[in-house]
């Protein structure tokens, strides 16, 4: 069918909403529409919205507010959509404060796009869709097309944690594994697009159990796939790192040395009160195992300060933890107050200068040992799959097997391969290197 229309998606959020994303452009295709640069230049437009913190839900409705002009200007022309995990938990608001949006859908329902679309240009009102449907979507979506080397595949989704802080068990639902035959295939047809790299998608995806199975087996059969070079996955809950996994991080060649363990804090008491289910030293433990079986691995986290009751005695286990432990990639946050979950009726919240003091010197302990890992990196060779265009003409930027963004010039007749580079400068956020074989190699 000819692409007659235009559909810009803006996406907020973790990877699964990327993923999401994709997949909503991939069920609008039978209906004609191909991807627009820009809302003014779209027939439709769909927000992907994230529900994770007060500011990313905040943008939702100041982006609106933009849609709205655009529409008008449009003379309506525009059907606007608004998608992910802010519409599944404020859908009737959104209705409410933006009553030009055309469409509402929750992450569990965009195999029903289509229908939406076609009922929203009938009734001329605005279609709601949050429900968690018993028949899940990946049964309905086409083949997934691939968009450059890397991709990613969802293979869980949901969460069953309800980590006190978090929303994501309520906008996302309960846990949800898809079945390994449907999976597998899925990587074997990104493969024959030219995929060397899968990165395997969940809110918790060493949590994947699918057909009674564990997600190291998992792992072990994408491995097998002919073409595929590169395996990593995200993100791990510390409670499902069970040893079968962390063995497959010594045996399996193509699973990248690069883990993101999030531990959220390094006090038990906060541990505690987050419902994280396990303890610093649990913690410990399987960092040692990890690098028993990897001496190479790298780690990277998710921490948040200030979390109620944080005191500065909590505070200084988490810098403890962190010291211990050595992370190279992080990502820290002033813990959010979000409607509807436990933590946001908790007493003692911190006050936000102290949370901002915290993040400020979290940050720098985290950014020194950033920049020394990236330090000890200069001179050494690796494996980079180069999947973006550079600011520079014939430059391409890749990622290292830790995650590093990789700068390498006059390199365009290599995009989309991997090749093999050495590090040749050090920059804040980011690397340089020159290509030592331009073959593409194994990883
Ligand atoms: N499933 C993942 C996390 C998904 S949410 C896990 O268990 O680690 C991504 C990150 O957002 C979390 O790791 C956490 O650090 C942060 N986050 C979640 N809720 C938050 C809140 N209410 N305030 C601040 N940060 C939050
Ligand atoms: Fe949220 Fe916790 Fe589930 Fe992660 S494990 S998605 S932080 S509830
Ligand atoms: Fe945000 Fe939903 Fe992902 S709340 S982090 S988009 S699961």
């Amino acid at each position: 069918m000819a692409l007659t229309k235009k559909l810009f998606v803006k996406t907020y959020g973790c990877q699964m909403n990327v993923y999401d994303s994709a997949r909503m452009a991939d069920v609008l295709a039978p209906l004609g529409y191909g991807p627009g640069e820009t809302p003014e230049d779209a027939d439709m437009v769909i927000l992907n919205t994230c529900h994770i913190r007060e500011k990313a839900s905040e943008k939702v409705f100041s982006e609106l507010g933009r849609l709205r002009q655009i529409k008008a200007d449009k003379d309506g022309g525009l059907i606007i959509a608004v998608a992910g995990c802010v519409a599944q938990a404020e859908g009737e608001e959104i209705l409410r404060r933006a009553p030009f949006v055309d469409i509402v859908l929750g992450p569990q329902t965009y195999h029903r796009l289509p229908e939406m679309v076609a009922q929203a240009a009938r009734a001329g009102g605005a279609v709601l869709d949050t429900e968690f449907p018993i028949e899940p979507k990946f049964d309905f979506l086409p083949d997934a097309r691939a968009d450059g080397p890397a991709a990613f595949l969802s293979v869980q989704e949901g969460c069953d944690k309800f980590c006190t802080f978090c929303v994501v068990p309520y906008t996302r639902g309960g846990e949800y594994s898809r079945p390994a035959p449907a999976i597998l295939a899925e990587a074997r047809k990104l493969a024959d697009q030219g995929v060397v790299e899968i990165t395997l998608l969940g809110q918790n995806v060493n949590g994947w159990h699918g057909d009674g199975k564990s997600f190291g087996w998992l792992i072990r059969q994408v491995a097998k796939i002919d073409g595929i070079e590169r395996i990593r996955f995200t993100t791990s809950h510390p409670r499902d790192m069970d040893d079968d996994l962390i063995a497959a991080h010594g045996e399996v060649s193509k699973l990248m040395p690069f883990l993101h363990l999030p531990v959220q804090a390094g006090s038990n008491r906060m541990l505690e009160a987050m419902n994280r289910r396990h303890d610093r030293d649990f913690y410990f433990g399987l960092v040692e195992k990890l690098r028993a079986a990897r001496p190479d691995l790298a780690l990277s986290s998710d921490f948040i300060v200030g979390f109620p009751g944080e005191t500065d005695a909590d505070f200084a286990d988490t810098l403890d933890l962190v010291r211990q432990v050595g992370f190279v990639q992080t990502y820290s946050f002033k813990y959010s107050s979000r409607p509807g979950t436990p933590a946001a009726g908790m007493p003692h919240q911190v006050d936000e200068a102290v949370k901002e003091a915290r993040l400020a010197e979290l940050m720098d302990l985290l950014q020194d040992q950033t920049n020394r890992f990236n330090a000890h990196c200069l001179g050494l060779e690796m494996a980079v799959v180069l999947d973006r265009v550079g600011k520079h003409p014939g430059q391409m930027i890749g990622r290292s097997p830790y995650m590093q963004p990789v700068h390498v010039d006059n390199v365009a007749h290599l995009a989309g391969k991997l090749v093999n580079v050495r590090i040749s400068e050090i920059h804040p956020r980011s690397l340089r290197g020159e290509v030592i074989h331009s073959e593409r190699i194994r990883a």
